[in-house]
């Protein structure tokens, strides 16, 4: 199978993705039977180009690290907008990895929209529009034949969703809890330590794990778009953001962190969907948990979900819910799933 990419957003995602697109191009052909062709790059910082023959990923990579415009390369097209891009590029899959924006989608929201309206396969992380604009896009993609995934909106490369179409198809989710924003893990790890509030955010910035905006993180925004994102993907449900209880991390204090450990507690900012009669519960706020939690014992920027499910009880999944090659490999899965079809 061939399939030909755009990406629409070049940062740090999308650069992961680039990454090992590179790295396994051969073992992608060997293993999986897919080939793959990147034909435009539409970023609003690093440039846009668009090339049918394709382009050379390696250079865009290294221009983009190297904070380099990308139309500083031989293209076909140069300087298109990401709307004109998904129009004329002839992309099979659009990557979409522009910025989350929380209130409206955009612009995520209108590019996977004019993506799956010419009938093309949508991968994304981008949160804000999967969230707020969940049932619409499902259905616009249905409708025009084309896949839209977005394993990587939630515990980025972590299998979440995808588990429950592979292995553990046939088993049915009654309730999900789980820690899904790393920056306020981290700042409540380090919390424990003694460390204070202000002086971890800044180290989770500085790692380029919390949001353009951290209130996103610390206000509990972030875990509240992955939790609807959750239920309405487990559940069928159409539950906007505004719908969930929501309650952040900023009012806990070092005394509260310290003082739930000496009671043997740890207080974790929990992401809940449970399924009722024709709906979902959706909550996110701070809980206190006992030590034997198994989410109790996750620490710093790692994510887990705990499924409660009907053929096995509890499962859990821990690891990694952001970072460069985490987030940028949850697209490669998804391509991948698209591809073998
Ligand atoms: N700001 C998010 C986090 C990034 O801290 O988990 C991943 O969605």
């Amino acid at each position: 199978m061939k399939i030909n990419i755009a990406f629409i957003g070049f940062g740090t995602v999308g650069r992961g993705l680039g990454d090992l697109l590179l790295e396994k191009r051969e073992e992608l052909a060997r293993d999986y039977g897919v080939e793959y062709k990147v034909v435009a790059v539409s970023d609003i910082k690093a440039g846009s180009i668009l090339d049918e023959r394709g382009i050379d990923l390696e250079e865009a990579l290294k221009l983009a690290d190297a904070g380099t415009s990308l139309e500083t390369m031989p293209a076909q097209k140069k300087g298109l907008s990401a709307l004109d891009t998904i129009k004329s590029s002839g992309a099979d899959a659009f990557v979409e990895v522009t910025w989350t924006n929380l209130t409206d989608g955009e612009p995520g929201y209108s590019h996977i929209k004019a993506a799956l309206s010419l009938g093309r396969h949508v991968v994304t992380t981008n949160k804000g529009p999967m969230a707020l604009h969940y049932r619409e896009l499902l259905r616009l993609a249905q409708d025009n034949g084309a896949k839209l995934k977005f394993k990587g909106t939630v515990l980025s490369g972590t299998p979440a969703f995808n588990l429950f179409d592979g292995p553990l198809a046939g088993c049915s989710v009654r309730s999900i809890r789980g820690i899904v924003n790393g920056t306020t893990n981290l700042i409540l790890s380090e919390m424990e330590k003694g460390r204070g509030y202000e002086e971890v955010l800044k180290e989770a910035q500085r790692a380029g794990y919390a949001e353009a905006d951290p209130t996103m993180d610390v206000e509990g925004w972030d875990a509240t778009a992955k939790a609807t994102i959750l239920a309405n993907y487990f559940y069928g449900t159409d539950i906007k953001p505004s719908q969930v209880k929501r309650k952040g991390i900023s009012s806990i204090t070092l005394d509260q962190v310290i003082k739930a450990k000496n009671r043997g507690e740890r207080i974790k900012l929990i992401a809940r969907a449970d399924r009722t009669e024709g709906g979902a519960e959706v909550s996110v706020s701070p809980v206190a948990l006992p030590m034997a939690d198994p989410l109790a014992n996750i620490m710093g920027v790692t994510n887990a979900l705990t499924f409660a499910t009907d053929c096995l009880g509890d499962i859990t999944i821990v690891g990694p819910g952001a970072g460069r090659r985490a987030t940028g490999y949850s697209l490669l899965t998804d391509l991948l799933s698209i591809a073998r079809g």
